[in-house]
């Protein structure tokens, strides 16, 4: 009956996640997956998630279906850390919020609504941009292009390609941005370039598609959601995606939200109301347990000081590792700029690795780096900084020899 179904390729971050837990080697590391770590090489459990999930717990009590949407207290402590409580969007209720099966349930519903009501669109990406981005988008039907946005000759930003080649696309295209801590380069907008996209993203009819899985590891919380509070400030229309599984360190417990800005109120029950049909016809609703978790960290204020607390020693810990990383490189290899490790925001770092360079890494070295040459710097951490740097310019250095 099934002999015809092709085999499943495997995806290129969690598969090689897969393989370095298989690995016997004692001394390996993992920079694959987009994971924070502590310096000790755990998975963090937060002390305000641990204090808000047990009193999630005593409250006990029942446990319906949510509505399709999701909690509304969920829902609404998430409209007020993106956009702040005040902000005019949020007042005059034309965000539209759904709690989702993490940002990447988000995105995908997003990309449905996308697909069904903007049938005409097609989606441009960042190249590079996060590999499951244009399997979601194509996967619900979707047109996928890039825009140029990685340069590796000097590791920043080609900015004026990039707004180039926005400038060309026809009105009520997709863009997808990454407010913050970009997957997988690190390099993100300036306030300022945020500011200098905003006229051509609105001349252009274009339909920005934030993506914020990073909230408070690149400048701070607030910081970090500059781009969202500035693009609703505009008055332009736009989707976002965010996710509460790094700042939270709540990976498993898939907790995110998709918020839709509209024009006003009217509209954003309009767009509601299709994304509850979106769901509804996915898996109905989404489910109670780490979203209360969620709700209570952002509402409680004493948890909500302890997580931001958290958060910006998560954020510190990552910074020592880059100018770590940063030194022992520069050191090793003196005739190569390593800078990038410095300007570059977040989780990742992309290293100008090869493939093949890659494939070195893992092989001679245990170092597991995806082939793309991104590293997830929160898996580097005080003991195995030193060996991953050497590996590295051992494996640079024969490229250079
Ligand atoms: C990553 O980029 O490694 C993370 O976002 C995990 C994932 O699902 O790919």
């Amino acid at each position: 009956m099934f002999k015809h179904i092709p085999p499943f390729a495997g995806d290129p971050i969690l598969s090689l996640n897969d393989d370095y837990q298989r690995d016997p080697r004692p001394h390996k590391i993992n920079l694959s997956i987009g994971i924070y770590f502590d310096d000790a090489g755990r998975i963090p459990v937060l002390d305000s998630v641990r204090r808000a999930e047990a009193l999630v717990v005593a409250k006990g009590g029942p446990k319906p279906y949510l509505p399709i949407e999701g909690a509304a207290n969920f829902r609404a402590a998430v409209q007020a850390l993106l956009f702040g409580a005040a902000h005019e969007a949020v007042t005059s209720g034309r965000v539209a919020t759904i709690q989702s099966v993490g940002s990447s349930g988000g995105l995908k519903v997003g990309a449905d609504f996308i697909a069904r009501h903007f049938a005409g669109s097609q989606v441009w990406v960042s190249d590079p941009t996060w590999d499951n981005h244009r399997s979601m988008f194509e996967g619900a039907g979707l047109a996928v292009h890039t825009y140029p946005y990685y340069d590796e000759r000097t590791g920043g930003l080609k900015f004026d390609e990039m707004l180039a080649t926005l400038r060309r696309l026809p009105p009520k295209s997709i863009v997808l941005l990454h407010a913050c801590c970009h997957n997988p380069t690190g390099v993100d907008l300036s306030a300022a370039q945020w500011d200098a996209l905003i006229p051509l993203l609105r001349e252009r009819e274009l339909i920005p598609y934030l993506d914020l899985a990073y909230q408070g590891f690149g400048d701070g919380i607030e910081a970090d959601a500059g781009a969202v509070r500035t693009l609703a400030s505009a008055g332009l229309s736009f989707f976002i995606a965010n996710s509460f599984s790094k700042s939270m360190s709540l990976y498993g417990e898939r907790c995110g939200a998709l918020s839709v800005v509209c024009p006003d109120a009217a509209q954003a029950a309009l767009v509601l109301g299709q994304l509850k049909f979106t769901v509804r016809r996915n898996y109905s609703s989404p489910p109670i347990h780490g979203g209360q978790i969620v709700a209570t960290v952002l509402t409680d204020p004493e948890l909500r000081r302890s997580w931001e607390a958290e958060l910006g020693a998560m954020r510190e810990r990552i910074l020592t590792m880059r100018r770590t990383l940063h030194g022992v490189l520069s050191a090793k290899l003196p005739g190569r700029d390593f800078g990038y490790f410095l300007t570059q925001r977040g989780m990742f770092s992309y290293t100008g690795l090869s493939a093949a360079q890659a494939d070195r890494l893992r092989e001679q070295h245990a170092v597991y780096v995806l082939r793309s040459g991104r590293i997830c710097v929160a898996g580097l951490n005080t003991a195995n900084v030193e060996a991953t740097a050497v590996a590295m310019a051992a494996v640079l250095g024969a490229a250079t020899a």
